[in-house]
């Protein structure tokens, strides 16, 4: 059914219905159609333009429809153009003629950036609650490896010992900003098109903040042309989407690394694992590599959206509806991904034995030495040189930095005396560095104690949005 056609002499050709139809993707909006539906079916009684009695029965029917679609008893046929045709025939055969008037005061054009938006808005939920196990899971980590030191490294090089705790922890204060990013997309966001109309408003819809307010939204737009044209929310949306996909990506990153042979950093429990067909010894980090993988869609999905809306006319455009597909494709692939990610990460078995061993090789004291001279005065300049002898010395007797004696430093600097010998040891090395951003242990379990402290508060916001949702129809 098309909702047009008036004017026309003639029907759709194949090839153009073909190509205008969206209800193959569009259809996961119908839960959101409903809801706008009987709001604003609120509006039509309100403004006498359903009688009471039919407004009964709308709703009655409404309602039908979407326990029909819920079950799957109702579904969308190859004539049906989208998702807000598919309903409106659904409505009209349960309702007769009448389930027509509901098309009055309102346009596809608001009706569809509403239903996207509404569905943005729980989505995202979704995901932040997801995100936030996967913090958790890093945090009960890190809690575990407070005593755990490991080498730090720069340029894939030994660089200087830290807290291995400190090394699991970054991540969830990477997470945490994408979680952040969730509320603040909320905040700016949650505002209804509703009452847009086409582009100029309606005069049959007199109140589109209370419709707003019906629908879940804070309140509505200020421009009923921005309105329909606005799709920022979902650009905005997609690229949460892609920063998080970069930092599953490095987590991803990290657990293949640290999983091969070579480093024996961290065993990955077979349930998180696979195997392969020729090999029988194989176990493969794939959902590592998946989390990798699947950035490079989240970023090819933002870009595609972008490119979309680049230099459009405001108002609507039919451009408009390739909106919708990489948004979806996003949303889908991440919750697929976060919850075997967070399975990974959480039955991780680390060896610390073997991430602590090689801690203090590749003269990863250096930088200790070069401080001990600067703290006594000593220009960093000079204080560097000294260490970079040291590490010369240390090369050609091959020898660790913290194996070299007493006699050999003072010969290389007069200034390289005995009180040296507590910090170049890793305990020394780590326990100097205090400050709260800083490896030493005492300053990440601070740190990870706070950590968990977020991540409740964040439960809770989490919690009390969607307890505001739950009395809609679609949840
Ligand atoms: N299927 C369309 C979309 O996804 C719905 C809006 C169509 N509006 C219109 N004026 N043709 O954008």
């Amino acid at each position: 059914m098309t909702l047009w056609g008036g004017r026309f002499e003639s029907s759709p050709a194949q090839a153009m219905a073909a190509l205008s139809r969206s209800v193959g993707f569009d259809w996961r909006l119908a839960p959101y159609e409903i809801e706008v539906n009987l709001v604003h079916l609120s509006n039509l009684i309100e403004q006498s333009i359903v009688t009471k009695d039919d407004g009964a029965k709308i709703k009655a029917a409404l309602m039908e429809l979407a326990s029909d679609i819920g079950s799957g008893k109702f579904k969308y046929t190859p004539e049906d153009e989208d998702v807000h045709s598919a309903i409106e025939r659904g409505l009209i055969e349960k309702c007769g003629p009448v389930g027509g008037a509901i098309r009055a005061g309102r346009s596809r054009n608001d009706l569809v950036v509403t239903d996207f938006k509404l569905y943005l808005v729980d989505h995202l939920l979704e995901v932040a609650s997801e995100v936030s196990n996967l913090v958790k899971a890093f945090n009960a980590q890190s809690e575990k490896h407070l005593d755990v030191i490991a080498p730090g490294f720069t340029h894939t090089q030994h660089a200087q010992p830290i807290t291995f705790a400190q090394e699991l922890s970054k991540h969830s204060h990477a997470l945490l900003r994408d979680i952040d990013r969730v509320f603040d997309w909320l905040d700016r966001n949650n505002l209804s098109p509703f009452g847009a109309g086409a582009l100029a408003g309606s005069s049959i819809q007199k109140d589109p903040e209370k419709s707003g307010v019906a629908l879940g939204f804070n309140g509505a737009m200020a421009n009923s042309i921005d309105a329909v044209s606005d799709r920022d929310f979902a650009a905005e949306a997609l690229f949460i989407i892609a920063m998080l996909g970069v930092h599953l990506s490095r987590i991803g990153e990290e657990f293949i690394l640290w999983s091969s042979t070579e480093f024996n950093w961290v065993a990955i429990d077979d349930a998180y694992a696979t195997g392969s067909s020729i090999m029988p010894q194989k176990k493969n980090a794939d959902v590592a590599e998946l989390a990798r993988g699947k950035s490079g869609r989240f970023i090819g999905n933002l870009t595609s959206l972008l490119v979309v809306l680049k230099a459009m006319p405001f108002a609507y455009n039919r451009d408009l509806q390739e909106d919708k597909e990489p948004v979806f494709d996003s949303v889908d692939q991440l919750l697929i991904l976060l919850p075997a990610l967070t399975g990974m990460v959480a039955t991780a078995k680390f060896n610390k034995a073997q991430i602590s061993k090689t801690a203090s090789s590749g003269f990863s004291l250096a930088t200790e030495i070069a401080d001990f001279l600067a703290k006594k005065q000593i220009p960093f300049s000079i204080a560097h040189e000294v260490a970079g002898e040291c590490v010369k010395f240390c090369e050609k007797s091959g020898i660790e930095l913290h194996e070299i004696t007493d006699d050999q430093l003072l010969k290389i600097h007069p200034a390289l005396t005995k009180d040296l010998r507590a910090l170049l040891n890793l305990e020394g090395a780590i326990s100097s560095r205090t400050s709260a951003m800083a490896t030493s242990k005492k300053s990440v379990s601070q740190a990870v104690t706070q950590l968990n402290k977020e991540i409740t508060k964040v439960d809770a916001e989490i919690s009390k949005h969607q307890k505001r949702l739950s009395g809609m129809i679609r949840s």
